[in-house]
């Protein structure tokens, strides 16, 4: 069977500014159908132009992206975007954000009376799901952060998309939010059936929800290591604590900082508080 996602020999190169940056360098990953899969390392590695590669929103320099057996040529309705922020529209109400996307043309083309029967189906299956019942006739400034995440999280949902890439949704989120949100689109996962490519900072997220852990690194841009989980596909939280979870957490973590190219200068530290000190005496 093809991987769902066949990322073959990307590179990309930004050339628009004084220096060309190489954002992504021979990059090869595949991706199974129903796999979650989530992106770690340094700022600047490449993670969001990956992700937008494949979501068809950048193009590449060189290299070939296959969905599905075939090559990529740009977005569809069988992939959605989920970025940090919520990107909601503020004059339209929940439900109406949420059933928004139907509304684009390339959903009107090939729709039926039976599709639009089923949207609305859809639509109050969601908002269900997503615990947003009660504030479905609400505009988006009447809700916190983790409902906007919510809604956007559903109106990404309303068209099936079988892949979802999400490039740091919780990133705002406080971290009792975040619990329930990595829940909440576990949940999801496993009931749509889809295909998950979750970029994060945090480490811990990373191995919470991932099968598979892609590492990048930065300068170039590129794909460092491929940690398997060794979790249960089933989680609960308390699996954050289990030995298996902390080493792998440990070796990330630690591989993230060797990776990085950021060096935290000791001495030059040093030399800023004596600073400060000398600051102080003269106040
Ligand atoms: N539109 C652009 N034009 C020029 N350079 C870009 C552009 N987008 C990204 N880059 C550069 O490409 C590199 C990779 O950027 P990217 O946003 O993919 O990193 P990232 O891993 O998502 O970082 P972060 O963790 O900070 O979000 C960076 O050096 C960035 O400056
Ligand atoms: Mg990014």
């Amino acid at each position: 069977m093809p991987a769902k996602i066949s990322v073959r020999g990307v590179n990309k190169v930004f050339a628009t500014g004084a220096q060309p940056v190489q954002a992504l360098k021979d990059a090869h990953l595949d991706i199974a159908a129903n796999e979650f899969v989530t992106f770690v390392g340094a700022s600047g590695c490449g993670k969001s132009t990956l992700l937008r590669m494949i979501a068809g929103l950048e193009t590449r320099t060189s290299g070939a992206i296959m969905v599905d057996g075939r090559t990529m040529t740009g977005p569809g309705i069988d992939r959605a975007m989920i970025f940090q922020h919520y990107s909601l529209y503020p004059w339209l109400t929940v439900r109406e954000n949420i059933r928004f996307c139907r509304q684009l043309k390339v959903h009107t083309d090939n729709r039926t009376a039976a599709d639009v029967e089923a949207a609305s189906g859809r639509a109050d299956a969601l908002i269900q799901l997503m615990g947003l019942s009660h504030a479905e006739q609400a505009y988006t400034h009447q809700l916190s952060g983790g409902m906007q995440q919510r809604v956007a999280i559903a109106r990404a949902l309303m068209s099936r998309p079988e892949i979802l890439l999400m490039d740091e949704p919780f990133g705002a989120l406080d971290a009792q939010t975040r619990e329930v949100m990595h829940d909440l689109i576990r949940h999801v996962h496993r009931i749509e059936g889809s295909t998950i490519l979750f970029v994060t900072h945090d480490v811990e997220e990373a191995i919470y929800l991932g099968q598979r852990i892609v590492l990048m690194a930065p300068q170039p841009g590129r794909i460092d290591t491929i940690y398997q989980v060794p979790l249960p596909k089933e989680r609960h939280q308390d699996m954050k604590l289990a030995p298996e979870f902390l080493a792998l957490k440990k070796v990330i973590l630690e591989r993230i900082r060797e990776t990085s190219g950021i060096k935290t200068d000791l001495q030059q530290l040093e030399k800023l508080s004596s600073l400060a000190s000398i600051d102080k005496v003269q106040a």
